[in-house]
């Protein structure tokens, strides 16, 4: 007859009784030891990719960021400072804490550089394809044991640790914009990620003095899950004629307290990135009520993605921004 084990069931597997080694450490303790993280490779300079080398720096990580091109690193290099000088002048940060962390992030152009590094964050662009050829670029590089991440905002973590030579290493590590500044990271865990790799992701999340949230593989996680429709539907109500951009965004901010109008918001987190998670939501889910709104099509059609390209639903161009409708 068939005896079913309890210990060998996934779930019970946390459970199981931890095993001493010759050392005196547990099997848990030795395996979290191996995964301890002091350096970090971050693929992508663009707001997130700068933003999370921000917060590694001030937090004692040495971090090594790469881009396709000099100036999308330099200016990130640029803005970085300018975003610490923003924190020293309103004492988060000393001047000291501020030269230290700053002299903790290098550059590069070639992405192999960041084998040697024990964790990496992708952060490019939100489209598979680009982030799958990343990682097939860096792989053959990459130390064993190094933890492979992707700030994505929604796509499969199963899918693309799939595709690599290290599942069980691979994660979600979603942070949220401005990355200094918000609190929260989501973390995902693939399904055949280990417990070792999520528990030495917990303790980065902790380093940062951030708040973790564990959201499951299902597209576009929790949080975007929830706002890219929100974002989506404000979009519809300006298509519609049912409100105009400052009217959308005035009633979302004193109406429901939100620290950004939806509109505005999209703006900041880029158009393109949003149509790319309202796409990922409407084909994972299959549900037309994620259908993207073909006004948020357009914009993206024209180039004006938001705040990055000076032009959105506002016009960042002057003094002060203006609606474009
Ligand atoms: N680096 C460091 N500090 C920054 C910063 C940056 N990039 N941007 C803002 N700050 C700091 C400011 O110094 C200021 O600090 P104090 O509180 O000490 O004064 C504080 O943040 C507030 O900034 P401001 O006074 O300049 O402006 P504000 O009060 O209008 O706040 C905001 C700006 C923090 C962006 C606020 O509008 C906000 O919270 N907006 C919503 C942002 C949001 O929803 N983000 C999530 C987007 S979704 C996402 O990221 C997931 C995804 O995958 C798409």
């Amino acid at each position: 007859m068939l005896k079913f084990d309890w210990f060998a069931a996934p779930c019970a597997y946390a459970l199981r009784p931890v095993r001493s080694d010759a050392y005196g450490l547990s099997q848990m303790e030795s395996e979290d030891r191996a995964m301890d993280i002091n350096s970090v490779g971050i693929v992508g300079a663009g707001q997130m990719g700068n933003g999370i080398a921000h917060v590694f720096a001030l937090a004692g990580f040495d971090v090594l960021m790469t881009d396709i091109n000099q100036d999308a690193l330099d200016k990130a290099v640029a803005l970085i400072e300018r975003n610490m000088d923003r924190q020293v002048s309103r004492e988060k940060i000393t001047e000291a804490e501020k030269s230290a962390a700053m002299a903790r992030i290098k550059t590069t152009l070639k992405l192999t550089d960041l084998g040697q590094t024990d964790l990496v964050i992708e952060a490019a662009t939100e489209r598979e394809t680009v982030k799958q050829a990343i990682f097939e670029d860096l792989l053959p590089h990459l130390k064993p044991e190094t933890i492979l991440t992707s700030n994505t905002s929604s796509i499969s973590i199963t899918r693309l640790a799939s595709r690599t030579d290290r599942p069980e290493k691979f994660m979600g590590f979603h942070f949220m914009n401005p990355v200094p500044v918000m609190q929260l990271v989501e973390l995902i865990r693939g399904i055949a990620t280990d417990d070792a790799t999520y528990r030495a992701l917990l303790k980065v999340v902790e380093k940062l003095g951030k708040t973790a949230a564990s959201a499951e593989d299902f597209p576009a996680f929790i949080v975007n899950r929830i706002l890219m429709p929100m974002i989506n539907e404000a979009v519809y109500t300006l298509y519609e004629g049912v409100g105009s951009v400052k009217s959308i965004d005035e009633s979302l901010k004193l109406g429901a307290n939100h620290p950004m109008g939806p509109l505005e918001l999209a703006d900041f987190i880029g158009l393109d990135t949003c149509l790319a998670i309202m796409n990922v939501l409407h084909e994972g889910l299959a549900d037309t009520k994620y259908r993207p709104c073909p006004l948020l099509t357009k914009y993206v059609e024209a180039g004006w993605l938001g705040r990055k390209t000076q032009r959105g639903f506002y016009d960042y161009r002057g003094d002060v921004p203006v609606p474009t409708r």
